[in-house]
């Protein structure tokens, strides 16, 4: 007889007893994972918790204000938060390869981090406190996954962002560690976490830097976010976003093709939704989402983002593609 209310109480008697009168630190991603996990330990421990995000500018639009206005207002946790956009765009400017990306942005991130940490540390020994603890939102299967280990096993090198670095002096807090991604849900809704955290859909670490196919600039950040935003605001509205995995909605940004929109001849980028259903993200299944809702998030698309003339849809399972096109 599993409830989410047992588990919040059981996990609060825990967290409490374990950090006494010490100082934690969280990173948050803005996903759900680790905004629970965030929300649990601050149930707990309250004011003792301060949280971190690290804006790398890479999110899609809204995300960056959820985290920083709606997830506070819903809790009232103390957050720290870094506009470090500009540093990332500086860092990945001409890099197309993904793999190179991946590795930049997780190493941005750490050195962000540690500068964010470096801060919550001084002002807590200002206070006579110490540090010992970081929160993780660590979740069963990706104990399991890892082996028990850490990081991720994968044919893609997976930075988890808003996981952290391993040199860490910290004791590790990971209070959804038994738990599934459903568990979790219903524990954040039971937390009062609005919708729009509990329900957002998985989202890589290194975020909208692999979804542009071609170097990442600020013009096609803006482009991609658009279109991306326009996709989900369709099929949120259809209801099919708790039955889809995900959507990466990805910019072709390299590629070309002659389009007629308005009476004039464009020569603009593709934009590819690619819709999957899956269990776990190790296999996953093209989404059949209904061709009227297909049809309104290609014609919202192509009116709403001047630079696009044209939608794909991608009808690949995994394998053999993954589900990310990077
Ligand atoms: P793939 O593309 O490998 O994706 O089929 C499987 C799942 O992992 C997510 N993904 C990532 N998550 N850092 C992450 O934290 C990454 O570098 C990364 N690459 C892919 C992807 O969104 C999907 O849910």
């Amino acid at each position: 007889n599993w409830s989410a209310s047992g588990i919040i109480e059981d996990q609060i008697a825990k967290i409490k007893a374990e950090v006494g009168d010490a100082e934690v630190i969280c990173g948050l991603s803005g996903g759900v994972d680790s905004a629970v996990a965030a929300t649990l330990v601050h149930r707990a421990i309250g004011d003792q918790l301060t949280c971190v995000f690290v804006d790398h500018g890479l999110l899609r639009k809204g995300e960056v204000e959820q985290v920083k206005h709606d997830f506070v207002k819903a809790t009232g946790i103390r957050l720290i938060a870094v506009d470090a956009a500009d540093d990332f765009l500086t860092a990945l400017k001409g890099v197309s390869e993904p793999e190179r990306k991946r590795k930049i942005i997780g190493e941005k991130f750490i050195r962000t981090f540690e500068k964010a940490q470096r801060q919550v540390i001084e002002e807590a020994g200002a206070k006579g406190k110490e540090v010992k603890f970081l929160v993780q939102g660590t979740l069963y299967p990706d104990v399991v996954e890892s082996g028990g280990g850490d990081g991720a096993a994968n044919i893609k090198s997976h930075h988890n962002v808003g996981g952290l670095p391993k040199d860490i002096k910290f004791k590790l807090i990971e209070p959804l560690r038994t738990l599934f991604k459903d568990e979790v849900r219903a524990i954040g809704t039971e937390l009062g976490l609005p919708d729009s955290i509990v329900w957002r859909q998985p989202f890589p670490g290194p975020g909208l830097g692999i979804r542009i196919i071609g170097d990442i600039t600020k013009e096609r950040l803006d482009l991609l976010r658009e279109a991306d935003a326009i996709a989900r605001e369709e099929l949120s509205k259809e209801g099919l976003d708790r039955d889809i995995w995900q959507c990466p909605v990805v910019l072709l940004a390299n590629v070309h093709s002659v389009g007629v929109q308005g009476d004039e001849r464009t020569y603009g980028s593709p934009i590819v939704l690619r819709p999957v259903s899956s269990e776990d993200a190790m296999t996953a299944d093209w989404s059949r989402v209904p061709y009227d809702v297909l049809a309104t998030i290609s014609t919202r698309i192509t009116n709403e983002c001047r630079q696009i003339n044209r939608v794909m849809l991608d009808c690949t399972s995994k394998p053999p593609a993954t589900i990310e096109w990077e």
